[in-house]
């Protein structure tokens, strides 16, 4: 009989932990990405969508203040053609100065600018959000538990709340979210975008191209640093062959019969 109070207890302590745990925050999706293990690799097409997406969408709050134009076009990243990066960069307004006169003045971005702001600084930007800081997305992929998981779960993480949830005016209900309440609203919907390659823009792809963008972003370098582990990789089993072949010559040498 006490045995079965302290396997009751236990049972109980147990199930009471996990919806404590689970009231929190639930384990994000897990999406089987193409840049993800050894030998992981940025989808190409992916990323230049999820630029757009980022461009249109994310844009008008999030910073990205770590990147320059021309990234987008640097190898193991979206790889615009140099074109494509002037003309990206030319549509942005940029400020510079001062000029001889002490004046600030705009000029059209070019590839070397840094990534343009939404807002002016974060005061602004929380002002101007309900308080909540839409925070800069350079490396927010790292910066998050979960990384680009967590990031994907966000945006198709948003639902009604459950019964007995009351939400402040400018407060969103998702289940991935700590605490289950974000102040950002949710920005994607069906064919909010519209490809240029034609792919559809469905809320889940969307996430997925954005998220895959964010990836490279926060980890531009993760191509090479694959290349170079293969190549390691290859190094030493090339090395352990050499080796273990003149240990059999060395001992060879040795004549077990004498
Ligand atoms: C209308 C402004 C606005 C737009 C547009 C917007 N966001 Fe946000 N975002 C916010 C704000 C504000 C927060 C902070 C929310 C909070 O702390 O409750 C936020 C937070 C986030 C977070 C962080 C969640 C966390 O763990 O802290 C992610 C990820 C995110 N946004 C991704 C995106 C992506 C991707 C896009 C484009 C598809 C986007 N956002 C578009 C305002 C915006």
């Amino acid at each position: 009989m006490k045995k079965f109070k302290i396997f009751f207890y236990i049972l109980l302590s147990l199930s009471i932990f996990n919806t404590i745990k689970s009231a929190e925050q639930i384990d994000p999706i897990k999406v089987d990405w193409s840049f993800k293990g050894l030998l992981g690799k940025f989808d190409r097409a992916s990323l230049q969508r999820g630029y757009q997406v980022y461009n249109e969408v994310c844009a008008s709050c999030h910073s990205m203040q770590y990147l320059s134009y021309r990234n987008l076009g640097e190898p193991g990243g979206p790889e615009f053609s140099e074109e494509e990066v002037k003309a990206i960069a030319a549509g942005f307004e940029v400020t510079d100065g001062p000029d001889a006169q002490g004046e600030m003045f705009t000029r059209p971005g070019r590839p070397s600018d840094k990534f343009v702001s939404p807002y002016p600084n974060v005061n602004a930007a929380a002002a101007a959000n309900g308080g909540a800081y839409p925070p800069d997305m350079s490396v927010l992929v790292k910066a998050r538990k979960g990384g680009a998981n967590y990031i994907y779960s966000v945006l198709v993480g948003y639902e009604d709340p459950p019964p007995g949830v009351i939400l402040d005016e400018g407060v969103y209900y998702n289940k991935y979210m700590i605490g289950n309440k974000i102040k950002m609203p949710n920005n994607l919907s069906d064919g909010l975008v519209e490809y240029a390659d034609g792919t559809e823009a469905t809320v889940d792809q969307m996430a997925k191209d954005v998220t895959t963008f964010l990836s490279w972003a926060a980890e531009p370098e993760l191509e090479s640093r694959h290349k170079t582990g293969v190549k390691v990789i290859l190094y030493l089993v090339l090395l352990s062959i050499l080796v273990f072949l003149s240990m059999k010559r060395i001992w060879s040498r040795v004549n077990p019969e004498e």
